[in-house]
């Protein structure tokens, strides 16, 4: 376990939901510090939900906190990986809450990346009709992304996240020293979700990322402490608006649609979730170039500062015979389709997007550019 940094200040940020509105606790060393879980549940059972990469490195830690507030704390570690994102995988938590008599009180923590913490909150929310969960995440892309918002899921062969259901934790604690041992590959793919609220809500937001971008590849402490901050506020306002995107929602999947058709053309895990984004985000900058929203320089900017991320941004070939065809295919699997049509997030103007249907041959079109370095 690494020492704790001298760290910057603490942060929280609420999200606004009414009655089930909660905090996102930003901080280093919150993982053990008692304060960060005052409020929540206690008393019966906890659960900590984790993987085999992440329990030796934090599993004891959160053991020990919830231990002084819980008569009982559970654990179950699943595999690790994308992969793993999958009915088989979601069993093994249901064997654990049902072999060890979990009642309905019974308060889920999921340890981990995104993959743990969609799949435990699709668990939490569907065992006997939903329990409550809390959400520690620790990657980058988890504390700017997926630990917020209640979007949960479980991948189908097919399409990407589509089993699942919109359901909030009680809080998001964001302890950054867990940062500290992350592998460089997973720290980029999370910066490839910072860089996404950019382009879609907030240029100074972009600039400030440009400025820093070499030191949030380097984990300075404060970089990394702004950055997890401004992600969470502005993904807050967004899902205060549109917690179950009927709209406005829609946008923090920026380069998604192309991103998730790499996950699942590629096979689950070839590349990282935030690789994927991070590449479809300069095809859908492309795409929204084409349909003349933005100009040639912002893509330009926006590869660059991808590229300067450590992620990748030439589009992998899907299929040698019909590479196209694959592509549109994947796509069309996409949430955002209506009646086969794929729909797009596209920049307009730079600082925010909208949703729109793009015609077959001027995604080709973007496709073919993007294959090329
Ligand atoms: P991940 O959960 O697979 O974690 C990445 C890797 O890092 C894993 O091997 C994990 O075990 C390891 N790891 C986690 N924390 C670590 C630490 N502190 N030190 C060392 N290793 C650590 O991937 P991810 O990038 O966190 O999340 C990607 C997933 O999130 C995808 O399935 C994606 O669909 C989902 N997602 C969901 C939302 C949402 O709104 N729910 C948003 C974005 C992404
Ligand atoms: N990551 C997209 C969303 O939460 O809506």
């Amino acid at each position: 376990m690494p020492a704790p940094h001298a760290s910057p200040p603490a942060a929280q940020v609420r999200i606004d939901l009414g009655d089930r509105s909660y905090d996102i606790l930003i901080g280093a060393g919150l993982l053990a510090r008692p304060q960060s879980y005052e409020g929540l549940p206690q008393g019966g059972t906890a659960m900590i939900v984790t993987n085999t990469t992440v329990a030796p490195l934090y599993l004891q830690s959160l053991t020990g906190a919830l231990q002084t507030r819980h008569a009982r704390v559970l654990q179950v570690v699943l595999p690790d990986g994308e992969s793993h994102k999958d009915w088989q995988t979601l069993q093994l938590i249901f064997d654990a809450l049902l072999g060890s008599a979990c009642d309905r009180k019974t308060v889920l923590y999921a340890l981990g990346g995104g993959v743990i913490g969609d799949m435990t909150g699709f668990a939490a929310a569907s065992y006997m009709r939903g329990v409550p969960f809390v959400q520690v995440p620790t990657t980058l892309l988890a504390q700017v992304d997926s630990s917020v918002g209640g979007k949960t899921a479980i991948n189908h062969p097919l399409g990407k996240n589509m089993i699942g259901a919109f359901y909030q934790p009680l809080r998001v604690i964001c302890d950054l020293d867990t940062l500290d041992t992350l592998p460089p590959r997973e720290l980029s793919a999370g910066l490839a979700e910072v860089i996404k609220y950019g382009p879609i809500a907030d240029m100074a937001f972009l600039d400030w990322i440009e400025a820093n971008i070499d030191a949030l590849v380097a984990r300075d402490p404060a970089a990394l402490a702004h950055a997890v901050q401004r992600s969470c506020e502005i993904k807050a306002l967004v899902v205060g608006q549109d917690e179950r995107e009927s709209g406005l929602r829609a946008i923090l999947n920026f380069g998604h649609t192309f991103g998730h058709a790499i996950e699942a053309g590629m096979g689950y895990g070839a590349w990282l979730h935030g690789e994927a984004v991070g590449c479809g985000m300069v095809m859908a900058a492309r795409l929204s170039q084409a349909l003349g929203r933005v100009d040639a320089a912002f893509v330009a900017r926006l590869q660059a500062l991808v590229q300067r991320a450590g992620l990748p941004s030439v589009a992998p070939v899907l299929d040698a015979q019909d590479n196209a065809g694959r592509w549109l295919s994947l796509m069309r699997v996409d949430k955002k389709a209506e009646a086969g049509e794929i729909r797009f997030v596209v920049i307009d103007p730079p600082g925010s997007a909208v949703m729109c249907p793009v015609p077959d041959a001027t995604v080709a079109r973007v496709i073919a550019e993007s294959s090329v370095a």
